[in-house]
């Protein structure tokens, strides 16, 4: 028995490597959600994992399900529920499909965990985590999304292949949306504290740029079905061990804006720090004013496609 219990909604590729990785980090006990027709299909996939669980060393229980009652009294819901892109789509074309379906999930999973903090990945991802929160009812902070830790990540990956050091060396923090206008803030990225302006040439550091805001595309072409999901997972296992932790590790995060920033009423991604009660504290970063031009363009897209889809 886990300490803390974990609810993933939604049994597809991201869903079922999200409880793997939860189980291996043997971060609490596992129960992941599907639609009532997959209950056997998402029984078999974490029995599967369960059984994985003795060799690697981890105490986790993990069940599958098709009812929201066995959900009950979850420190953490893990969203993943809803339809991918295919080849060609923008992630702003799933809203309408998933914006019907974040409905749904966050009543039934807050009527049975009231005091859970929801970490949405559901693409629009900054759509879904507005939703997600104006649907639950939770506190503003206790209601994020993941986009940023997985587009670091990948253009940590990319810029350490390139220069051949370590990736976890490289820091970086992606500001804004999920989309081509995200925004690597590649002054203030660095290799183990060293600029990285100082170590890459202006051009090849915008061709990495360029790869990074295209890095959830490449994926989906190169499979033809489906999206990325193993990066995807990782990123929300990170965040969700620094929140059921209690790490307090500053991340890149889809938050509910207040005032922040100069925004209200949108998600976008920004820096955070994630603790226990979900959002500890939103950090304060000054954008120059070619950041803020970006962002503001960003935040009055992602308020229109609310406006006129929802
Ligand atoms: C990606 C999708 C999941 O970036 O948004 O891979």
């Amino acid at each position: 028995m886990g300490v803390n219990k974990i609810t993933v909604v939604g049994g597809g590729n991201t869903g079922i490597t999200t409880a793997f990785l939860l189980m291996l980090k043997d971060l609490g006990d596992i129960v992941v959600i599907d639609l009532p027709q997959f209950t056997n299909t998402v029984k078999g996939k974490t029995l599967d994992i369960f059984e994985a669980a003795p060799l690697l060393g981890s105490g986790a229980c993990v069940v599958g399900t098709g009812d929201y009652r066995d959900t009950a009294a979850s420190d953490l819901v893990v969203i993943t529920a809803g339809l991918p892109r295919k080849p060609g789509m923008t992630r702003n074309d799933l809203v309408k499909a998933n914006a019907e379906v974040i409905k749904s999930v966050v009543t039934e999973a807050v009527k049975y965990s009231p005091d859970a903090v929801i970490l949405v990945l559901t693409n629009p991802v900054e759509i879904i985590t507005h939703l997600a929160y104006k649907y639950s009812g939770l506190p503003r902070l206790k209601v994020l999304g993941q986009a940023g830790v997985l587009d670091g990540a990948r253009f940590r990956t990319f810029v350490a292949d390139d220069l051949n050091v370590k990736s976890e060396d490289v820091t970086t923090l992606v500001f804004g949306v999920h989309g081509d206008d995200m925004l690597p803030m590649t002054r203030i990225s660095a290799v183990n504290s060293v600029p990285l302006e100082n170590l890459v040439s202006p051009e090849r550091l915008e061709e990495l740029v360029r790869r990074t805001k295209g890095g959830g595309a490449e994926i989906v072409n190169l499979l033809g079905t489906g999206s990325a999901y193993f990066a995807p997972a990782a990123a929300l296992t990170a965040m969700a061990s620094s929140i059921l932790r209690h790490e307090n590790r500053l991340f890149s995060t889809v938050t509910n804006l207040d005032g922040e920033y100069g925004y209200r009423d949108v998600a976008l991604n920004v820096p955070a720090v994630l603790g226990r009660g979900g959002i500890e504290r939103i950090i304060d970063l000054p954008l120059t004013p070619a950041e803020k031009a970006v962002v503001d363009k960003s935040a009055a897209e992602v308020k229109g496609l609310l406006a006129a889809y929802v």
